[in-house]
């Protein structure tokens, strides 16, 4: 069990590289003969799987990535918990995985939390909290049968920027053949969906020294590797309608409410690369989620030929917006949505 009184170290302020370090404490639920026994705080530690478990083989995994902030008076706040614990069930379900209760998710997660505190950086960092849900049962036969054994576990890490270069414009490059993730299994928050865009973020980092891939299957412009994707300008945010392609982040809809309560014109349809370069000639890019917050992007790659976005720096309404978010996630501005728990 975790220590019960607070420790008096101060807690870390500069995170290392995002997702490379890990608090000692996590929650742990297991699933087996139709039921979920558990949760339980456990020491992080490496996990007993049987070499035939079904996640190793058919891929039964899915995750969330959230945030808890240090609020200025000490308390530290999850942002969204529930709509990240349904996220996790939805993608579940879509895996064929037994769906955890959601009011189970997020007790687990505050738990997390709760075991962690300590280890919470100040804002502009944040404790990022990644459930997890495999498939645990040892049957590779059972290819087209669910697992009927599964493992659900809340790990815990302290995080400060996704992308390295403190908030400078992304350089982002667009894919129009290959694929994030099968079509109608975008929005499953599965590994399979960013082993698959994996080499194509590593072959544009290597041969262009671009930062993500925007995924536009014929055209289309879906996401990127690691998240969402907004055209904004002065008056306007624009992004794709939710369907089954790519992820519903739960920072694309933060992002959008904010956007309308401050007066943009909030826009969810398709459009093609060609419409994406004619707006970004003016206006603004950026990626949003958990990780990326919301980050501008300052050039975009199309067939080896760059092109700026505005004038390469990060807009004004991309600032704007991304701190109206990240003062309610730091405690600075009113919770007026009720986000904060
Ligand atoms: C998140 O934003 O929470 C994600 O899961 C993206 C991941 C690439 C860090």
């Amino acid at each position: 069990m975790p220590p019960e009184t607070a420790s008096q170290t101060a807690p870390p302020t500069t995170p290392a590289a995002f997702g490379t370090v890990f608090c000692d404490w996590m929650t742990v639920a297991r699933y087996r003969g139709g039921q979920w026994s558990g949760p339980a705080v456990e020491a992080v530690a490496p996990l007993a799987l049987h070499p035939g478990a079904h996640v190793l083989h058919y891929g039964s995994s899915c995750f969330e990535g959230l945030k808890a902030f240090r609020m200025p008076d000490g308390q530290v706040r999850l942002f969204r918990a529930d709509r990240h614990a349904e996220r996790l069930r939805r993608s579940a379900e879509l895996l064929c995985l037994p769906l955890p209760p959601v009011e189970v998710v997020e007790g687990m997660i505050r738990e997390a939390v709760a075991a962690n505190r300590d280890d919470t950086p100040h804002p502009p960092g944040a404790l990022y909290l990644r459930p997890t849900l495999i498939g645990t049962e040892a049957n590779i036969g059972a290819a087209g049968a669910p697992p009927a054994e599964a493992l659900l576990y809340i790990l815990a890490s302290p995080v400060g920027d996704y992308f390295s270069g403190g908030g400078r414009p992304l350089t982002v490059l667009i894919e129009e053949h290959g694929m994030r993730s099968t079509p109608g299994f975008g929005q499953a928050k599965t590994g399979g969906n960013y082993a698959s865009a994996m080499r194509h973020v590593v072959a544009a980092r290597r041969e262009h020294g671009a930062d993500q891939v925007l995924f536009c299957p014929g055209g289309d412009v879906q996401e990127t590797g690691a998240s969402n994707f907004l055209l904004i300008d002065d008056r306007r945010v624009l992004t794709k309608p939710l369907d089954g392609s790519f992820l519903h982040g739960v920072t694309r809809d933060s992002i959008l409410t904010l956007a309308a309560d401050l007066g943009y014109e909030v826009v969810e349809r398709d459009f093609s690369v060609d419409e994406l370069l004619a707006w970004t000639a003016f206006g603004e890019a950026a990626l949003s989620g958990t990780a990326a917050v919301l980050t501008g992007v300052g050039e975009l790659i199309r067939d080896g030929r760059r092109h700026s976005v505005g004038d390469g720096s990060i807009g004004p309404n991309t600032r704007r917006l991304r701190q109206a978010l990240t003062d309610i996630q730091a405690g600075a501005a009113e919770d007026r949505f009720g986000w904060l728990s």
